[in-house]
């Protein structure tokens, strides 16, 4: 199978929660359902982070609440069911899993509190609740912000999440890179300097892989890396896969931001036009830019095929990142 030119630069909640619930894609193997799945999955993430967090009563309170409140309640929790579906592909323990699902959703959140600053995209609404800035104040959202990214990582540093401790060294570096300049903040970056300019599809792309895909890609890596040690050939499949669903994830976001309303999507839609963003819909329009999607899906899961193969895994073990994936491009926020 050809592989996309994907690059490689980088190593109301009510009603959100029930379109989640009542998802579900047309997987082949009976035995497995994507809606139970993820309803599990969201829920011991939402439980291991509410432990993990401090708690709000402990000082400085006003700063442990505001990290709190920008990560609990909320989110459809993509990036901890990518980290569980790898982690049970190789077959991880689960406590494992858990620190580190955990410790990926504590950076997107960050990352979403600090996006939403008026500096950034100057939003308001966030997972159906006013965004931090707006409940807590600015100085507040951008420290919890900090906070929470040094969060994510004390607690990999913390728990035992790999088999040996170089091994859990490279899972931080790896995750260090992902979300630094090379990755997650420097396609921040490059999508603040490209705001009210007209840039082209290779840009666009080099933005997308690196301010959304970069987290995507480690997330999977990561749960892939808390069991025992996988194959070169193995690797390289679920990384390609991870890069596809990683653009993927982006340009379905840019669509929706477009095409669906905001209560629907928890945060203000059409944002992006009134920023003067150049998105995949303002570039190739909305029809097409459901097609790449899809496209990169296929991929995805054509690669995903083929790591299940080299590791001699279940086919079985494939079906929850193969839901995932089809789920990324067939969401409705
Ligand atoms: C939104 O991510 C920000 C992007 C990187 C596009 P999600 O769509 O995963 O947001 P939540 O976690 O479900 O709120
Ligand atoms: C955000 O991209 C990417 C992050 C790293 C947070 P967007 O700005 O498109 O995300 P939304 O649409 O506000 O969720
Ligand atoms: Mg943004
Ligand atoms: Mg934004
Ligand atoms: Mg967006």
């Amino acid at each position: 199978m050809a592989t996309r030119n994907v690059r490689t630069q980088c190593p109301t909640n009510q009603n959100r929660t029930r379109i989640l619930d009542t998802y579900s894609p047309s997987i082949s193997a009976n035995t497995f359902s994507f809606a139970d799945w993820s309803r599990e999955i969201a829920k011991q993430t939402e439980d291991a982070l509410a432990e993990l967090l401090t708690a709000s009563s402990v000082r400085p309170q006003r700063l442990h609440d505001a990290m709190r409140y920008a990560t609990l309640g909320g989110g459809k929790r993509v990036r901890a069911m990518l980290v569980y579906g790898a982690g049970q592909l190789v077959g991880a323990d689960p406590s494992r899993l858990r620190v580190i699902a955990s410790s990926v959703e504590m950076l997107h959140a960050y990352s979403l509190v600090h996006d939403d600053l008026p500096c950034m995209d100057d939003d308001v609404l966030r997972r159906g609740k006013p965004t931090c800035h707006v409940e807590f104040d600015e100085a507040t959202a951008m420290l919890a912000g900090d906070a929470l990214q040094a969060r994510a990582l004390e607690i990999l540093a913390e728990y035992t999440v790999c088999d040996y401790p170089k091994q859990q060294l490279e899972l931080i570096h790896l995750f260090s890179h992902a979300i630094g300049s090379r990755g997650m903040c420097g396609g921040q970056a490059i999508d603040l300097a490209n705001t009210g300019k007209a840039i082209d599809q290779t840009e666009l792309e080099y933005m997308h892989i690196l301010k959304t895909g970069a987290l995507i890609r480690a997330s999977v890596l990561m749960g892939a890396m808390a069991g025992s040690e996988l194959s070169p050939v193995m690797r390289d499949k679920l990384d390609h896969y991870a890069k596809c669903i990683g653009l993927a994830f982006q340009v379905v976001d840019d669509v929706l931001d477009e095409a669906a309303p905001t209560e629907t999507l928890g945060k203000t839609a059409g944002k992006d036009k009134e920023a003067g963003k150049t998105t995949y819909i303002s570039l190739l329009g909305i029809n097409r830019a459901r097609n790449f999607a899809q496209e990169l899906i296929d991929d995805a899961i054509a690669s995903l095929d083929a790591a299940v193969q080299a590791g001699h895994t279940s086919t079985t073990a494939g079906e929850p990142l193969k839901a995932l994936a089809r789920y990324i491009v067939e969401r409705s926020y």
